[in-house]
């Protein structure tokens, strides 16, 4: 029997695994916060990239040491890394006070791929189908609630739409003082977090939640409000019982419903955290994707016309794919352009972890870059332009060069879901109504802690009242992306 005097020494690695971290820069801790911080583009990243390459270590005030990748090749080694070895959940861990430690956010390795599992059907197949519908009727609903002839922030608008359609979509709520009361609860909670300067909040709430009572006013309080009503909505959906949960399209019956191999379903505080997650996952984001499309799209006239003209097409089978090809072009060189999350990341455990010519030892993150990579001008000549034709030729940009919803087994589940909704939403505006911008400008780009939002939140105005509702989405904008 092993004594504690006689434990081992401990083993060298091998030397192929002996730790090299990328070269970085030398500034102070401070300074190089500050050039993540300062500014709404990432100059400090780019000028590093050009002077130390496509790995590149920083330290900054939140993290002592992380790596931070710009090659699709190497975004390719991490995407295709060990579950178990390269770690998203743990990247995510700030957001655990709001989503809650069983998200699929949150978790790792096997855990989080049976979350993962379970969330998926919902969201592929003929139920994307049925949410386009939704989707529809919630851009209706905020297109006839726009002022004529002054000037109004559409991100707010965008928020309140994509909530309400991915409300309808999880909860099978149609609008009404139930789904307004949820949604007002979440909007509390979220609202918060998503204001500028707001990552020092994000970033202390672990620490904070329950013990400071002043965060406990801002923050817990909404979210045990939010709480309150999801699990009394679970009690009352599990009395109901699995015929009437199976008779239901939403993804929180079919939630419920979900068996992994074993057999065994998600407790109560899984659904309850899958929710939040799908809830704030799926609106904030979709919402300031959908702003951006919309400042780009009224800054390039070629562009807005085109895109017009593709939203005007005649809405029956005989509708030209070119069409519905266009604005889907439009909605991913947006997403190229404005990327709404900043980048991704996963932490090293267990072995150290081999990145191109470097040696990445455990409990360093590593991030690839999106909005750097997004810009690369050898992928995207002439980076800075809208040009939604880099989508229309026959090699379009891969999987590990345009990478708005990250990659590997942690991409966006709700990716197909975003993209189809950005496009239904965009489709029926420049369908019923003529929008412009209020400034000469693009909107600047302010960072708020999660997402890259627009500062003056997309500043429009319709001259004219909106054209009538039509009587169905076009089909062929209703297929999957
Ligand atoms: C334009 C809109 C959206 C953007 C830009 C976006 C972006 C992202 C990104 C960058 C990630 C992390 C991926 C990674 O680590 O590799 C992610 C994860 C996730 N997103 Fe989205 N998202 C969007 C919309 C949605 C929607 C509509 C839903 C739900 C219906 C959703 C649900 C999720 C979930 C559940 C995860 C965690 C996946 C996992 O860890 O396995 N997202 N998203």
């Amino acid at each position: 029997m092993a004594t504690l005097d006689q434990t081992a020494p401990p083993v060298a690695p091998p030397a192929e695994l002996e730790p090299r971290m990328p070269p970085g820069p030398r500034l102070p801790r401070i300074l190089q916060t500050a050039g993540f911080m300062l500014g709404s583009s990432p100059w400090f990243i780019e000028a590093c990239r050009r002077r130390f390459g496509e790995a590149v270590t920083f330290q900054t005030l939140f993290d002592s040491q992380f790596v931070m990748v710009f090659s699709p090749a190497l975004v390719k080694e991490l995407f295709q890394g060990p579950g178990e070895q390269l770690r998203a959940g743990e990247a995510n861990a700030m957001l655990g006070p709001v989503v809650g430690e069983r998200s699929v956010l949150l978790l790792d390795g096997s855990e989080h791929l049976r979350h993962r599992r379970l969330m998926l059907p919902p969201f592929h197949g003929q139920r994307m189908h049925a949410f386009a519908e939704a989707m529809r009727r919630s851009a209706d609903l905020e297109i006839d609630s726009w002022p004529v002839g002054q000037p109004f922030a559409l991100l707010p608008s965008m928020q309140s739409l994509t909530l309400r359609v991915i409300m309808q979509a999880v909860f099978g709520y149609e609008p009404g003082p139930a789904e307004e009361d949820l949604r007002r609860r979440v909007r509390e909670m979220v609202e918060p977090l998503a204001r500028p300067r707001s990552m020092a909040l994000l970033a202390a709430l672990p620490m904070l939640v329950g013990r400071e009572p002043r965060l406990n006013d801002l923050f817990a309080s909404a979210r045990r409000k939010v709480d309150e009503v999801l699990f009394a909505e679970i009690a009352r959906r599990r009395a109901l019982g699995d015929e009437a949960l199976a008779a239901s399209d939403d993804v929180f019956s079919a939630l419920l419903l979900a068996e992994d191999e074993e057999g065994e379903r998600l407790s109560d505080a899984e659904v309850r955290d899958e929710l939040v997650t799908l809830l704030l996952a799926g609106h904030e984001t979709t919402a300031t994707g959908l702003a951006w499309c919309f400042d780009l799209l009224l800054h390039a006239p070629a562009v807005h016309a085109r895109a017009a003209q593709s939203a005007k097409a005649p809405p029956s089978g005989a509708a030209d794919p070119s069409n519905e090809r266009y604005l889907d072009a439009v909605v991913k060189e947006s997403l190229r352009l404005r990327p709404v999350i900043p980048g991704v990341g996963r932490v090293v455990r267990g072995e150290p972890f081999r990145l191109g010519e470097y040696v990445i030892p455990p409990g360093i993150e590593i991030n690839p870059s999106i909005r750097v990579i997004h810009r690369r001008e050898d992928i995207y000549p002439d980076p800075g332009a809208f040009r939604p034709e880099r989508f229309l030729v026959e090699d379009p940009p891969d999987t590990y060069s345009w990478i708005p919803f990250g990659g590997g087994t942690r991409r966006c589940l709700g990716a197909s879901f975003a993209l189809l909704e950005m496009r239904i939403v965009l489709a029926r505006v420049l369908e019923r109504t003529a929008l412009r911008a209020a400034n000469p400008k693009p909107s600047k780009v302010q960072f708020r802690s999660i997402t890259l939002a627009p500062r003056d939140g997309v500043q429009v105005i319709q001259d004219r009242p909106p054209g009538r509702r039509a009587q169905s989405v076009n089909p062929a904008l209703a297929g999957q992306p």
